[in-house]
């Protein structure tokens, strides 16, 4: 250790008026010399924000970390970065996600850090700082800031999921107004994020099956104490990856995604996984496309019985013992040698996992649903694809065509939808255009909107859905996302028309319209843009610059690693 020339000795092991400078500021925090001697200086990028409810208990967490960092003789260094709320964000904390990675970049490399620990929870705050990390490549650890205890109310287990199910039986009267208040006290009832297998819980999965947290990371809950453990751990740990040098880009291996890509499937996992797996892949240069997503998850059965796509909460999953058995249990079909965190490998990490309950938790020999987690899907009217969740999906619209009822935009379907006038019927095909990355900008989480009051009063529980944008990884129901092209582009989902007759056939992967090239192209031909959402600041370089949802939608410059070199001298 004391060898190696760590990268923060190009700030405090400076002599002369630079060192002065870079050590004199620090110890007007009550720092005493000895500590700018050669130490590694850890990071803690903090997502702690009193606007991102889900990340609220991260300061304390923190401090789990800090404890483990100095118990491991490393000096923990606190910062805080662009939280990202997925609940109070408008238009959408999706839009952010890329601004946030770009905080996290340039902060990690602006600094003299040598490793960092990245405390992540709401959905969009883990692949933010994932991103971030990974394009600046020091050692670094993911702490997810673990789920909430599952909500309670009248003696039923209740969570995300269910609002979708409040505000059906809210529109078709059947519940009163007056009870969701009870309702909306009684679910988010500790710290941490949604406690089904959304976005955030897909997210935390996402890391521990791609190697980068230790074990376990993903499913305690935040208010047990076992998490604050973790964090310490954690803390502990990172000190010696960075005597290792054990990089982000030693563990994403092109298998690792793989790895991850199949653990999402078996549990069921969100949507939105699709997108943020994309774009990390992009920013570590590994080769992955929409097709592997398919590919690799296809056969993969669904093996943790958890909401949206089954019963249980999060709460449950940790008690039968997490992701650590949906590892085990789908060792057969994983690369058992990628590295992780800790230095083992995933099978040494996972080869004393156990069951304890098998209703939350089986066997790929004796699943929950043969259904796999996502496929992907293609046709004339996604040229570039599209996603559908057949385990949250209903078996009888699987293969289904019926005529499109188009809204331009979500202010469309708002003034539409319950109309009495509005021509739907149950085989309709309800298609939402412009919520896509450029076109929002920032590709909402629309995607499963509610069905026609009219026909929810019917007793209709479920029917295709097509947009551009996205759904909560907590939301359900026959719905194609991520449309790729977005109808911004002018491309053919642009051109889609009420009455246009639309096939999904999600055993065979198409989905089409039934219209000629022809047709197409002379639609096309007389396309006119919408103007431009925005035309200032960040949102205005985004919706230049994103990419389409089949490549992530991160940036087109932001591709790609700039390293960890330690650049120009400030003054
Ligand atoms: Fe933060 Fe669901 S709102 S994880
Ligand atoms: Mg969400």
């Amino acid at each position: 250790m004391e060898n190696k020339k760590l990268r923060s000795s190009n700030w405090f092991g400076r002599q002369g008026k630079d060192g002065f400078i870079y050590r004199a500021w620090m110890k007007n925090q009550g720092i005493p010399g000895y500590e700018f001697n050669n130490k590694p200086i850890i990071g803690i990028c903090n997502t702690w924000s009193e606007l991102t409810p889900c990340n609220a208990h991260f300061r304390d967490l923190a401090e789990s970390v800090k404890r483990g960092v100095l118990e491991a003789g490393g000096f923990p260094v606190e910062f805080p970065v662009m939280s990202l709320g997925e609940t109070l964000m408008k238009p959408t904390a999706m839009l952010y996600r890329n601004l946030a990675s770009m905080d996290v970049e340039e902060s990690i490399r602006a600094n003299p850090l040598d490793g960092v620990v990245l405390l992540c929870g709401c959905d969009k705050t883990t692949p933010a700082l994932v991103m971030g990390a990974c394009s600046v490549d020091i050692p670094a650890i993911v702490v997810s800031g673990g789920p909430m205890l599952t909500g309670r109310y009248k003696g039923n287990s209740i969570g995300t999921s269910d609002i979708w199910r409040f505000f059906s039986d809210l529109r078709g009267d059947l519940i009163k107004e007056e009870e969701l208040l009870s309702i909306e006290a009684s679910m988010c009832r500790s710290p941490g994020h949604c406690a089904v297998m959304g976005t955030a819980s897909s997210m935390a999965c996402m890391v521990e099956s791609l190697g980068l947290s230790l074990p376990n990371n993903a499913s305690i809950p935040a208010a047990d104490s076992r998490r604050k453990v973790l964090a310490q751990l954690s803390g502990l740990r990172i000190v010696d990856m960075v005597k290792e040098d054990l990089k982000p880009s030693d563990i994403l291996t092109r298998q690792a995604f793989e790895n991850a890509i199949r653990v999402n499937a078996a549990i069921g996992g969100s949507t939105n996984f699709v997108i943020h797996l994309l774009a990390i892949a992009g920013r570590v240069g590994v080769p992955l496309n929409l097709n592997d997503f398919d590919r690799l998850s296809s056969g993969i059965p669904l093996i943790a019985n958890l909401q949206p796509s089954g019963q249980y909460f999060m709460e449950d999953f940790y008690y039968a013992g997490g992701l650590q058995v949906v590892i085990k249990h789908l060792e057969q079909l994983l690369h058992k040698a990628c590295i992780t965190v800790n230095g083992k490998t995933i099978q040494q990490n996972y080869a004393d996992a156990t069951c304890y309950n098998t209703d939350v938790i089986t066997t790929t020999g004796n699943p929950f649903n043969d259904l796999t987690g996502l496929a992907i899907l293609s046709g004339n009217l996604c040229e570039n694809g599209a996603v559908i969740k057949p385990s949250a999906a209903s078996p009888h619209l699987m293969q289904h065509t019926g005529k499109a009822v188009v809204f331009d935009s979500i202010e469309d379907y708002h003034a539409r939808i319950d109309s009495d006038d509005l021509e739907v019927d149950e085989s309709s095909i309800l298609v939402l255009k412009n919520v896509g990355p450029k076109g929002y900008p920032g590709m909402p989480e629309v995607g499963n909107m509610s069905l026609p009051k009219k026909l929810i009063q019917k007793g209709v529980k479920d029917m295709v859905r097509i947009s551009d944008g996205r759904m909560s990884g907590t939301g359900f129901g026959t719905v194609v996302l991520h449309v790729s092209p977005e109808a911004a582009t002018g491309n053919n989902f642009a051109v889609i028309r009420t009455g246009d007759l639309i096939t999904l056939d999600v055993p065979n992967r198409l989905i089409n319209v039934a219209l000629s090239d022809e047709e197409l192209a002379d639609r096309k031909s007389k396309f006119i843009p919408p103007e431009p959402p925005v035309s200032r600041g960040y949102a205005s370089l985004y919706a230049d610059h994103v990419q389409q949802a089949h490549l992530g939608a991160d940036m087109d410059f932001l591709r790609g690693r700039s390293g960890n070199k330690v650049t120009r001298d400030s003054h």
